[in-house]
């Protein structure tokens, strides 16, 4: 069954912060045009990073992979950008996503930072952001479903309100999830 998403045209305003070293962070959405931004991103992503790029997806590790990741389905995706620096010369360091599923009203997400730029703050804006435009968007309950693995996820996670939750689908597993009001 399709989705009708009556967001689906809806812009995502971008947003501008001030991070604790002083560099200003701009966070918007991604488009076609940040194919070359995406690749190299992806070659500075550790493992742990690249699952959660991907968001639990198969991907293959050729050259469409970037394509794929910066071609987003606006009737259920919204995948964020971060960036640093001046226009025409900005390193991508950091991305959010979620997905939606069922009606919109509930939405699997990521976030991945660049490893040589964690610690600076970039996450949490690009998630407080994304809850931003899910919230927007009719979304009410965000989850990260995909093995949150390490404690560093679970502390990000529990950190901007994220429950820790039993996975009915497989007893073994936690899901990370967080109501949106
Ligand atoms: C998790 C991740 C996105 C955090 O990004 P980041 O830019 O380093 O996060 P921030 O600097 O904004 O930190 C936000 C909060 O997360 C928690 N946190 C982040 N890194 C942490 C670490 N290494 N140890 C403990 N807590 C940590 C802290 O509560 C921190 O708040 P504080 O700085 O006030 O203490 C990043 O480590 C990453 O990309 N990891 C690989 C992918 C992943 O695990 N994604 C998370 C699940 S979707």
């Amino acid at each position: 069954m399709t989705m009708v998403n009556p967001y689906a045209d809806a812009p995502v305003p971008p947003r501008s912060y001030l991070l604790p070293d002083g560099r200003r962070l701009l966070v918007r959405r991604i488009d076609a045009d940040d194919l070359t931004l995406e690749r190299a991103f992806l070659s500075r992503l550790d493992a742990e990073g690249r699952a959660y790029r991907f968001l639990g997806l198969i991907k293959g590790t050729d050259e469409n992979v970037a394509r794929e990741l910066t071609a987003v389905e606006p009737e259920r995706e919204v995948s964020l950008i971060a960036l640093i620096g001046d226009e025409g010369a900005e390193t991508e360091v950091g991305v959010a996503r979620y997905r939606a599923y069922g009606a919109g009203d509930s939405a699997d997400c990521a976030v991945t930072v660049d490893p040589a730029w964690r610690r600076g703050g970039i996450g949490g804006r690009l998630l407080q952001r994304l809850v931003e435009v899910a919230q927007e968007r009719g979304v009410r309950r965000l989850f990260a479903a995909d093995g949150v693995h390490g404690a560093v996820a679970h502390r990000f996670a529990e950190r901007y309100g994220f429950r820790c939750c039993a996975d009915p689908d497989d007893p073994a597993a936690a899901i990370f999830e967080r109501d949106l009001a």
